[in-house]
């Protein structure tokens, strides 16, 4: 009982890009982002507009959403925190943001420094604020199975702040898998729980592929209902606040996974989205490559 078609958002730019020790230049980021759309991606979260001395990586947010403005055939959702990085991106032409709390006190401290309340509390004014601009608000929940100090996370947990972010207005919900320590034993329960309070068709999931789970709870979520995945084109990324996270799960796998499926997705394997991978790659292995 699949989906026939799956949407993914592909968060590379944003989420890959976050966590690598060389800072890309900005150039390099936008020349990414012409070809994950290129290849048919429609959703790429661009950047975030946090602060730079908690992810200098992202600090040239506006500088890339400048570059982007005349991109057609895609979203371009960024990160944002709090009401001062709202109205950043407001500013720099972001028509889609997403706010990300956590289902752990740990993470939520060491990752936005505040408490969950304090955090949904935040939300509620960038939420409000975005629904008089009628921009459309993603939410994101970190550690939806397992923090990096917390150990287990209860699916109870998640499914309370998952309903928070509903009720405040989100458009859609990713359950983020932070450190990539879900199997489907664990990540089944957890949806059932929050399928109970919001409705399946607002829920996203984001896995990283720590031990190799990433694909196996995808598939997993597309048997419960869930059709949007997130994903990182060459499985850039991790987290910079949850140590040992590995990548997330990468795109083109997760494409090959569907296309082997015949669920229809908007991506085109074999066109210029390996150039893309291999662009990626190329920028991991030698930074200076990327200017060529
Ligand atoms: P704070 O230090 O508590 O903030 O950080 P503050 O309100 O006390 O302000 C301190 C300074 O930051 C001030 O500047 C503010 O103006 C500035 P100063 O007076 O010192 O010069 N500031 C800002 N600057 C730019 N943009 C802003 C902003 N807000 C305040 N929006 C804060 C709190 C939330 C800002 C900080 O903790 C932060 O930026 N955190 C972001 C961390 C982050 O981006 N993490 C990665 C994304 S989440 C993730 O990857 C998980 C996900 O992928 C899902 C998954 O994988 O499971 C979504
Ligand atoms: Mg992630």
């Amino acid at each position: 009982n699949l989906p026939a078609c799956v949407k993914i958002v592909e968060v590379g730019p944003r989420d890959g890009l976050q966590n690598e020790k060389e800072i890309v230049p900005t150039t390099v980021k936008v020349q990414l982002i012409k070809m994950l759309v290129s290849s048919g991606l429609n959703v790429v979260e661009a950047t975030s507009f946090v602060s730079p001395k908690w992810v200098p990586q992202l600090a040239d947010a506006k500088d890339v959403m400048d570059a982007i403005r005349n991109i057609q055939g895609a979203r371009f959702p960024v990160l944002t925190p709090n009401l001062k990085g709202f109205e950043a991106a407001v500013s720099a032409g972001a028509k889609e943001v997403a706010i990300f709390a956590s289902a752990s006190e740990s993470f939520s401290k060491s990752n936005i420094n505040c408490s969950i309340e304090d955090s949904l509390a935040r939300f509620r004014d960038v939420t409000s604020a975005a629904k008089e601009l009628s921009v459309p608000v993603r939410g994101y929940i970190s550690c939806v199975v397992g923090c990096p100090v917390e150990g287990m996370v209860p699916p109870s947990k998640v499914a309370y702040v998952v309903k928070q972010l509903f009720d405040m207005g989100c458009s859609e919900i990713s359950l983020g898998d932070t450190i990539g320590v879900g199997t489907p034993g664990t990540v089944i329960p957890m949806l059932e729980n929050v399928m109970n309070v919001v409705p399946l068709d607002k829920l996203a999931v984001h896995f990283h592929d720590t031990y190799g789970q990433a694909l196996a709870n995808i598939l997993t979520s597309l048997q419960m209902g869930i059709s949007t995945v997130d994903s990182s084109v060459s499985g850039l990324g991790g987290c910079p606040y949850a140590k040992g996270a590995s990548g997330n799960v990468a795109t083109e796998d997760v494409v090959y996974m569907l296309n082997g499926l015949g669920i229809q997705t908007n991506v085109d394997l074999e066109s210029s989205f390996l150039q893309a991978t291999r662009e990626v790659t190329m920028c991991r292995v030698q930074p200076t490559g990327c200017h060529q």
